[in-house]
């Protein structure tokens, strides 16, 4: 029994730490996008598998009897490749998904939007003093649009690219702490904070924060699932029965 986890998450971490301590053979698979990434417990493999045919063939290459997609909720590309491949090669794919934070109070106050481009338009207004936590990926989006804004940029790795004269870089990397958040928040004179779904207790304690402090969230949805009818769970114990079984 050999197992696929796609990573890259804290999730997916615990996941291949579970399924050790089963005795149950997993390899994780990472993007290798981080430069200096927490490493899962067990085999860990890095980098692109090449689009749904690389995918597939090493599916077929290394035996694997089944994959866990426990990818984070935006990492679309991957999961629709999972999709694809697993169903070219006949092998079981079950998705973990966290759940998102569309059930957390007050979240209906929270201004949604389809996409980071949105989510840009919806934050820049003179004046607002933006906490921007989408990550390095999406920053081309929002360095136009907020170009003349105060905006304090969370991210794991440095910025290579130039960005807007009143914009600070903080590298940090999670879990954050309600008390840190809240500090955060203050000490920038927060008024608008520009998050996306991500969902899980990871990364949640800004949106915390934010609504003690009454700062404005402006909220990017999570993309649609992919494979709508694949086999869905968002605990890790129904991810570690089915992997066991
Ligand atoms: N997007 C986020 O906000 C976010 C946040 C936290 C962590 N992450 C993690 O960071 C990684 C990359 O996310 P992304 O949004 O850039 O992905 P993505 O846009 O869905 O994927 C882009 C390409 O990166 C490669 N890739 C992605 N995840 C991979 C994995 N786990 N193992 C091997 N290759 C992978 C694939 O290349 P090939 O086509 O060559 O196979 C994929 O086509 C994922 O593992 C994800 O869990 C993402």
């Amino acid at each position: 029994m050999s197992i696929l986890i796609l990573g890259g998450t804290g999730e997916a971490r615990a996941l291949a730490t579970e399924l050790h301590t089963r005795r149950i053979t997993a390899t994780s698979s990472l993007a290798g996008r981080v430069s200096r990434p927490r490493m899962p417990v067990g085999e860990v493999r890095q980098g692109g598998f090449g689009g749904i045919a690389g995918l597939a063939t090493y599916l077929a290459e290394h035996g694997v009897d089944a994959v866990v997609d426990a990818t984070h909720p935006f990492a679309a590309t991957i999961s629709a490749n999972a999709v694809a491949a697993c169903a070219h090669a006949g092998v079981p794919l079950l998705r973990f998904a966290r759940p998102g934070w569309s059930g957390l109070p007050g979240s209906e106050k929270w201004t949604w939007v389809d996409d980071h481009h949105e989510a840009a338009r919806a934050a820049a207004a003179p004046g607002e003093r933006v906490f921007l936590s989408t990550g390095r990926q999406t920053l081309a989006h929002f360095t136009g649009p907020l170009a003349t804004n105060a905006v304090l940029v969370r991210v794991v790795d440095p910025i290579a690219e130039p960005l807007p004269r009143g914009w600070q870089v903080l590298e940090r990397r999670g879990p954050y702490l309600l008390a840190d958040e809240r500090e955060l928040l203050r000490s920038f004179r927060v008024t608008t904070l520009v998050t996306k779904d991500s969902g899980g207790d990871y990364t949640r304690a800004k949106l915390d924060a934010a609504a003690e402090l009454g700062v404005r969230v402006v909220i990017v949805r999570r993309p649609e699932p992919a494979g709508p009818t694949t086999t869905t769970v968002d605990t890790l114990a129904h991810a570690i029965a089915w992997a066991a079984r």
